[in-house]
């Protein structure tokens, strides 16, 4: 099964700042994803994605709209059409005429599967938070008190686990962050302090 997308544009360019309101976007996310756990993921990924932009982006209410957007919706299709991820959910919202930059960061938040390249910073972002989020959510799972007292050192254990949540590329999640050029203690921490406050 290749999910290699095969193009680099996505969408078009005067369809800039077409944003879904929150509401039709959750509504598209509840219907397509049916598994509890990946909505929760989504969501997850979406809340760390908007405070980013607010707090070490400084960006306006509109653009982290657009962040947590591309959070959102970044694993759409992956419940029900697993074999279409991530093309599905990028030609409906090219049929909706969103902003080309949230597609482009869908579209690009699995170079190696998908094979775009990300390119903002809003790519790099979502790259980065998918996996990592994933590897530090599955931890708070095995902690008697879930996040609470979770600090860097106890996800970097786990992160050199290999056995643990095998599934997590640690490579794709180092790779990440050179991109962002953000070292990945800087990021867990930031994961740590935001991700349980949806
Ligand atoms: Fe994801």
């Amino acid at each position: 099964m290749s999910l290699q997308i095969g193009r680099s544009v996505f969408g078009n360019i005067a369809n800039k700042n077409n944003v879904l309101s929150k509401q039709a976007a959750m509504e598209l996310m509840q219907q397509w994803v049916l598994n509890p756990k990946l909505q929760l993921h989504m969501l997850q990924v979406a809340h760390l994605m908007k405070c980013w932009a607010k707090e070490k982006e400084n960006l306006s209410e509109e653009e982290c709209w657009k962040w947590e957007m591309a959070g959102l919706l970044h694993d759409a299709d992956w419940d029900q059409w697993p074999e279409l991820h991530c093309k599905k959910i990028i030609e409906e919202l090219e049929q909706r005429n969103i902003d080309p930059e949230i597609i482009h960061a869908i579209a690009s938040h699995g170079p190696a599967h998908f094979g775009v390249q990300p390119e903002t910073k809003m790519d790099k972002m979502l790259y980065a938070f998918d996996e990592l989020s994933g590897l530090i959510h599955a931890y708070s799972l095995m902690r008697p008190n879930g996040y609470e007292g979770m600090d860097v050192k106890g996800v970097k254990k786990r992160f050199k686990e290999k056995s643990f949540a095998a599934n997590v590329s640690r490579h794709e999640i180092l790779e990440a962050c050179e991109m962002a050029g953000i070292a990945l203690d800087d990021l867990i921490a930031f994961i740590i302090n935001n991700i349980n406050n949806i």
